[in-house]
């Protein structure tokens, strides 16, 4: 069942743009975890929207499988137009010379309470540790506190399995694709959306196309989310 944001508002939680590249049969990334699927145009429209944004989440397996820096590096920038980075990374799993670990940007590691202390002290050292949740990372937590850290506009860069939660507790406001000319195909290959996912087609977070238009090969697409 769709969880709707009844405890947060819109103010009390930061503006969520959930932004992926897909192919056009909707894999984020191949079997073996290739996930170079942008075109050079597109990937400057991202790195755009990451300096917009005051924060950029990911999933602890997206930075285990691409090691991102998840910082604004592929347009002229500064130190400062990087956005805060988040990992959901329940057991604190995330490596000690992980990128987002670098010092190019601050970085918040949101864990539960199955995170191991030892590791989580050692994280310390590196990141801001948030400890939200039994099991998984509480997301609605998790947003409440990065609202409180000042975090206005959250870039939700993936992966599949994040999204799904993300989305289906009610917490994310815009989904931008970037859909490009191929086909990858594979039963184990990730899509845009994971998770358990839903039943019924009336479970379906549903969504309103507000822009599209071409960059290079690819199209992009915009959608408002519709609770
Ligand atoms: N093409 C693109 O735009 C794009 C963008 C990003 C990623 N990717 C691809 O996506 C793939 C990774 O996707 P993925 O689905 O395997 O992993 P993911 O979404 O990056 O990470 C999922 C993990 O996050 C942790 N997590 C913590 N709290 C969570 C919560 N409340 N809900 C859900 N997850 C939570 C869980 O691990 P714990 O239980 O251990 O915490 C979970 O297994 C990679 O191949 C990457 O290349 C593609």
């Amino acid at each position: 069942m769709l969880e709707k944001f009844l405890i947060l508002g819109d103010h009390l939680r930061p503006y969520v743009i959930l932004n992926a590249a897909m192919t056009l049969d909707g894999k984020i990334a191949t079997k073996t975890y290739d996930s170079k699927i942008s075109g050079e145009e597109d990937l400057i429209r991202v790195h755009k929207l990451r300096k917009e944004c005051d924060g950029i989440m990911v999933g602890i397996n997206t930075v285990i499988i691409d090691d991102p820096r998840l910082t604004v590096h592929k347009i002229n920038s500064k130190p400062s137009d990087n956005p805060v980075r988040v990992i959901a990374d329940s057991r604190a799993r995330t490596p000690l010379n992980a990128r987002v670990l670098n010092n190019e940007a601050p970085t918040v590691i949101a864990v539960s309470e199955k995170a191991k202390n030892e590791k989580v002290e050692k994280l310390k050292k590196r990141a801001k540790v948030l400890v939200l949740g039994k099991e998984r990372v509480d997301l609605v937590a998790l947003m409440e506190k990065l609202k409180d850290m000042g975090i206005n506009k959250l870039m939700l860069e993936g992966g599949s399995t994040l999204n799904f939660s993300m989305l289906s507790k009610g917490l994310v406001d815009e989904v931008r694709v970037c859909v490009a000319p191929m086909i990858v195909g594979g039963k184990d290959a990730k899509t845009l959306v994971d998770g358990p996912g839903f039943e019924k087609m009336d479970e379906a977070i549903k969504l309103k196309l507000k822009k599209y238009y071409t960059l290079g090969k690819d199209l992009i697409l915009e959608y408002k989310v519709i609770y």
